[in-house]
């Protein structure tokens, strides 16, 4: 990923795995400040208080959020455009892989997705 400095991002996932890896690698590359959208999990806390001691506290903010409400991820997407005065970037990354409930792997692979995509075009007028 290039060109993402002085940008904001939103990484949902980011919290563990390949989402912790491309925050990490946003910071590393001069991405202003990265929001994390993840479950109110104590792992994501940690990531979180690892990337802020490596990057800056103000750079990384976690917000607790279960991309499968989308009232809750509707308001979070307000939230982090307000704090972050803008979004430059957005990165659905947060996803699950469970034969066993299409229903929620389809929320979370695909509703979420479509929502969240539809509020940063918005935003953005793309
Ligand atoms: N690892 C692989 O080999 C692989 C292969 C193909 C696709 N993928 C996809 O890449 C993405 C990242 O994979 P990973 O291996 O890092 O997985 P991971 O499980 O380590 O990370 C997924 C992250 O999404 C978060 N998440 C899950 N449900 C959520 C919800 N409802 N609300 C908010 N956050 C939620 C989890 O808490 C976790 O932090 C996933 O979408 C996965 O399906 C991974």
């Amino acid at each position: 990923m290039d060109n993402v400095k002085n940008k904001t991002a939103i990484v949902t996932g980011g919290g563990s795995g390949i989402g912790y890896a491309i925050t990490e690698d946003l910071l590393h590359k001069g991405a202003k400040k990265v929001a994390i959208i993840d479950l109110p999990l104590e792992r994501c806390y940690n990531a979180t208080v690892t990337l802020q001691e490596k990057f800056g506290k103000d750079r990384v903010v976690f917000f607790p959020t279960d991309i499968t409400n989308a009232e809750s991820y509707k308001e979070t997407f307000k939230d982090i455009v307000n704090v972050f005065n803008g979004l430059d970037i957005l990165i659905n990354n947060a996803g699950i892989c469970k034969d066993n409930n299409p229903e929620q792997t389809f929320a979370i692979n695909v509703v979420s997705i479509e929502t969240l995509n539809f509020l940063f075009f918005s935003l953005n007028k793309i």
